[in-house]
C-alpha cells in the first residue's frame, strides 16, 4: 500500500505495531474515536502497509533537508507537516519502539538536518504542534516505557511538536489483552478527546 491521496488532516494517526488489531493498535483507534468526536479530521497510517526504509546514511539532506530514499516517508511526512498533531503508538519491543516506527523516526533526520545545519537554528524555536505516545509492555519494571519515550520526546522535537501526552500501558501482552482494561481504553479515548480540544482552542 502506498499513500496515494493528498489529504490534509487536523491530526495524523501512526499505528507502529506490526499487529494491526493488537493492543496498541485498539488503543490509538480510541484516541482517534476521542479526536472525531471533538470536530477533529484524522489520517490514519499504518507503518506496517507502507513502505519507508531506515536511513541509509547517504546525507544528500546536508545539501538540501530532502532524503534522498523516495517512498512513502515523503507523503507521510507531509501529512504530519501539513497537520496539527500526531498519536504515534507503538509497543515496547526490547525497551524502545518497534522497528518500523524507528524506521520511521530515523528519516526525519532529513529535517533535523535542514533545522539545525542548513537554517543553523539556535534554541528552542516555539512549538507548532502537539502531539501524544501510545505505548505497551508486557512486563511491569518502572523503566520499562523509558527508552522509547526519550526516542519520541526528540522526535516530536525535530516536528517542532510539544509531547503532550503519553498513554503507557504495562502488562499487555496478548493481541487481545487490551479488551480486559476498559480503564486503558477510557483513558485512550479521554487523551484524543483532550488532545483535540487543546489545538481547537489554538
Ligand atoms: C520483538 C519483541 C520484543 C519485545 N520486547 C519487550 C520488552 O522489552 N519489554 C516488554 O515488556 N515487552 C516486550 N514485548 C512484548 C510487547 O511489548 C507486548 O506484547 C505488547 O503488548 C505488544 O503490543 P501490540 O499488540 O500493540 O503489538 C516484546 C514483543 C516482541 C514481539
Amino acid at each position: 500500500m502506498s499513500i496515494s491521496e493528498e489529504k490534509i488532516y487536523d491530526l495524523v494517526a501512526v499505528y507502529g505495531s506490526p499487529r494491526r488489531h493488537g493492543n496498541t493498535s485498539t488503543l490509538l483507534s480510541h484516541a482517534v474515536q476521542g479526536a472525531k468526536d471533538a470536530g477533529f479530521s484524522v489520517g490514519e497510517f499504518f507503518l506496517r502497509d507502507l513502505n519507508i526504509s531506515p536511513c541509509l546514511e547517504v546525507y544528500k539532506c546536508q545539501q538540501d533537508g530532502e532524503c534522498a530514499i523516495k517512498d512513502d516517508f515523503q507523503a507521510l511526512r507531509d501529512r504530519i507537516l501539513g497537520s496539527k498533531g500526531l498519536i504515534l503508538a507503538s509497543p515496547i519491543f526490547f525497551y524502545t519502539v518497534t522497528a518500523q516506527t524507528k524506521a520511521f523516526m530515523d528519516r526525519f533526520q532529513s529535517l533535523w538536518v535542514r533545522k539545525y545545519r542548513i537554517d543553523q537554528e539556535q534554541g528552542k524555536r516555539p512549538f507548532k504542534r502537539r502531539g501524544a505516545f501510545v505505548s505497551a509492555g508486557a512486563t511491569r519494571g518502572p523503566r520499562l516505557f523509558e527508552g522509547a519515550v526519550l526516542s519520541v520526546r526528540y522526535f516530536f522535537d525535530v516536528l517542532d511538536m510539544e509531547l503532550r501526552d503519553s498513554l503507557l500501558c504495562r502488562g499487555l501482552d496478548a493481541e487481545k489483552d487490551v479488551l480486559e482494561h476498559p480503564d486503558y481504553l477510557e483513558k485512550a479515548y479521554k487523551l484524543g478527546y483532550i488532545l483535540s480540544s487543546s489545538l481547537a482552542d489554538e
